[in-house]
């Protein structure tokens, strides 16, 4: 079996990490199978792939079209987004030529699409008959641009894998059946995420003087898109005694090329400033080593104000056997069950989320129960194994169904 997997960025955002570890998972189940990648910059995605003995191309895209983000083919929020689409078509053209040229090469016997620009290309430019699965990592209904490119080339794609149950009732809803769905969650590598290894020190990351002992570590661990509920995690904090013992982090920094996507930690620093909270909270910045900054936490907190897909961080962060809080919409509801492995808010309440760290700042053995709680639901439902097992059969299954 040949996969050729397509990735429309070179960066490693969730949907990136996902296919790192369905890579390994596949390399370790199926070692006599042929993955290559095709990403569109050279980067972390590709070192990553390559380590896995995934032989990877690069071609890079056109400015016009990196910065088209998904959320910049979504006619729903900013105007002109259409236009901006139709004005990259030219772009795109001479693009998809290179691409098509680069699969007839690999000759792939699946074609695996990793993010929306590449569900496209990938059926514009597979070779013919050659299968082609859409690997989908967010919500696409209430994006029309999004929903109605995907619905019109949906009949053409072989299969759709949705990263949960919600983002698969989701495809098919837009896709209106068309296509089968098979939601596979993603799994994580649970020696990587783990209680046991090294540790970050968050506050010579952001800067910061080192608290006094006893002082509890809180959190938010995300990109700095808009949706990941900075200005809930940190108007949560403005809600929270002065006297309570503990420190905010904000972990993470920008990554995506697309515009308008996401906050500057300059304008987070700026808001910290206006609720008051500036000293109570540390700016790391991007950390390379996920875990390591997870594991000097006490609490991770998850607090996207959209429904979340998946979450992958909810699960890294059991995963390292910390006390997680979790925003509960979407995939990432599906991921915990509220007050045995994690607790719970509702996207977007601050009040809320204040309350759910409160707790567990005041309660330590609550957050070694919810801790070791979470650290087996991780082994028993996300290790990265598990991934060959759900996607061989669909890669098999196209591949035989030739369409
Ligand atoms: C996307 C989703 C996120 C998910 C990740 C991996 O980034 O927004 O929820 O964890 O993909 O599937």
């Amino acid at each position: 079996m040949k996969i050729a997997f397509l990735n429309p960025s070179g960066q490693l955002g969730g949907a990136e990490r996902s296919l790192l570890d369905i890579l390994a998972s596949l390399r370790a189940a199926e070692p006599g199978w042929d993955m290559r990648l095709v990403a569109t910059a050279d980067g972390p995605l590709v070192s990553g792939a390559e380590s896995l003995g995934v032989h990877s191309t690069v071609l890079p895209l056109p400015p016009a079209l990196a910065q088209l983000g998904d959320g910049g083919a979504d006619g729903a929020g900013k105007g002109g987004s259409l236009l901006k689409l139709l004005r990259a078509g030219p772009t795109a053209a001479a693009y998809a030529s290179r691409l098509r040229e680069t699969l007839r090469e690999l000759a792939p016997d699946v074609v695996h699409s990793n993010g929306f620009k590449m569900h496209v290309l990938g059926l514009w430019t597979r070779p013919r008959r050659t299968p082609v699965v859409w690997h989908v990592h967010d919500f696409v209904g209430r994006r029309p641009v999004m929903s109605m490119l995907l619905r019109s080339h949906a009949r053409r794609c072989a299969a759709v894998v949705a990263n949960s149950r919600s983002v698969a009732a989701d495809v098919t809803a837009v896709c209106r059946g068309v296509v089968p769905v098979h939601p596979v969650y993603n799994a994580i590598d649970l020696d990587v995420f783990n209680p046991a290894g090294q540790t970050l020190d968050l506050d010579a990351a952001a800067g910061i003087p080192t608290p006094h002992s006893g002082t509890v570590r809180v959190g938010l661990v995300a990109t700095l898109g808009w949706w990941k509920g900075h200005e809930t995690f940190l108007r949560a904090v403005s809600l929270l005694p002065r006297d309570l013992p503990f420190r905010a982090y904000v972990v993470g920094g920008a990554l995506y090329e697309t515009a308008d996507s996401q906050h500057s930690l300059d304008h987070l620093r700026n808001l910290a400033g206006r609720l008051g909270v500036f000293d109570r909270v540390g700016f790391t910045g991007y950390v390379p080593d996920a875990a390591a900054a997870m594991r000097a936490l006490d609490v991770v907190v998850h607090a996207s104000t959209e429904p979340e897909p998946f979450g992958l961080v909810i699960v890294e962060a059991m995963g390292c056997g910390r006390a997680v809080i979790a925003s509960q919409a979407g995939g990432a509801a599906e991921l915990i069950t509220a007050g045995e492995n994690a607790l719970g808010h509702r996207p977007g309440d601050a009040a809320g989320l204040a309350r759910c760290i409160e707790a567990l700042v005041r309660d330590r053995d609550l957050r070694l129960r919810l801790g070791e709680a979470g650290r087996a639901t991780v082994e028993r439902s996300f290790d990265r194994a598990r991934l060959a097992a759900e996607l061989a059969p669909i890669y098999r299954a196209v591949a035989v169904g030739r369409n």
